[in-house]
């Protein structure tokens, strides 16, 4: 089965590890990418989208979206843990292609409407562009495939004891997205920080594939020492490559269903809760993975391509 996505991300170190296996991965299409902010600016996140999209030597548009969340005073951006220019201590990338001359959430929607019932949403980043997608065009939500996000988390936080980064970045924009009507897959922290892969990992996928798994490595040595000096582990948590395996590997998830609903402010603001509020559907929660099944399919994938 294809898999016609389409990625909407502030890449980011693990961004780039998501991007790189969907570009790789023969099930997946592609058609199309979208830039937030997040891990850093949209501006940086467009072209690194598109550095990464040169990178697989694949010609996938990029379209600029949203600089800052829907409400709030925007929080700033996390280059302590990605890095000023988004991959590490990599300096700014060259690219040839330019984004396109369209707005993200218009993109979305013209795709989505191109494409009805074919499209998996694929946000993993804060989910700014996809609340407005859905303000410009409610209808969408009844013709996309799958909402699959990387975010929130239903028994923990990473940016605060309770928020998820990407959901703490625009919780009003992530409290829209699960109150919509479309089928979403949150995969959230509760299955992401239990997968970790290490600098033998990343070595073996520089070994294996030099381009790619030699950027991968480069970028990643970076997010290494952020963990190292915040959780005590040489490692890093596969937060979005995670998710895109959520998408061709639901078997390696164990999955609960529960309607969602965002705390937007407070001391609790950007938690992911359990709704009891009717109006609002069941979504998909992993909350088992395969770890090691999940580890070694990302792996494999940038060694081989396959
Ligand atoms: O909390 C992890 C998420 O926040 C990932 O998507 C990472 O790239 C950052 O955006
Ligand atoms: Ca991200």
């Amino acid at each position: 089965m294809t898999h016609k996505i389409i990625i909407d991300t502030d890449p980011g170190i693990d961004d780039a590890m998501a991007i790189l296996y969907a570009a790789l991965h023969p099930d997946i299409e592609i058609i199309g990418m979208t830039s937030v902010f997040g891990n850093v600016t949209s501006d940086i996140a467009a072209r690194n989208a598109i550095v990464l999209a040169e990178r697989a030597q694949q010609a996938i548009p990029v379209a600029k979206g949203a600089d800052k969340p829907l409400v709030q005073t925007p929080n700033p951006v996390s280059d302590y843990v990605h890095g000023v220019e988004g991959f590490g201590d990599m300096p700014a990338q060259a690219i040839s292609a330019q984004p396109v001359d369209e707005p993200a959430h218009e993109f979305i929607c013209r795709l989505i409407n191109e494409n009805p019932g074919e499209i998996t949403l694929c946000p993993i980043g804060p989910l700014t562009n996809i609340a407005l997608a859905l303000r410009h065009d409610p209808s969408i939500a009844d013709k996309v495939k799958d909402v699959v996000i990387m975010g929130g988390g239903l028994d923990r936080g990473n940016v605060t004891d309770h928020a998820e980064a990407n959901i703490w970045n625009d919780p009003h924009a992530a409290d829209a997205v699960f109150a919509a009507s479309w089928p979403v897959t949150m995969v959230g922290l509760d299955v992401t920080t239990q997968v970790i892969c290490h600098p033998p990992d990343f070595a073996r996928i520089a070994a294996a594939s030099p381009v790619l798994g030699g950027f991968l490595n480069e970028a990643v040595q970076y997010y290494f020492k952020f963990y190292e000096s915040h959780y005590g582990v040489l490692g890093s948590q596969m937060h979005d490559p995670t998710a895109v395996i959520a998408i061709t590997d639901p078997q390696y998830f164990t999955i609960e269903n529960h309607a969602l609903e965002v705390i937007v402010d407070g001391a609790r603001i950007g938690q992911t809760i359990r709704s009891a509020d009717p109006s609002r559907p069941k979504h998909k929660v992993p909350m088992g993975v395969d770890i090691d099944g999940v580890k070694q399919r990302f792996l494999t994938m940038i060694e081989t391509g396959f």
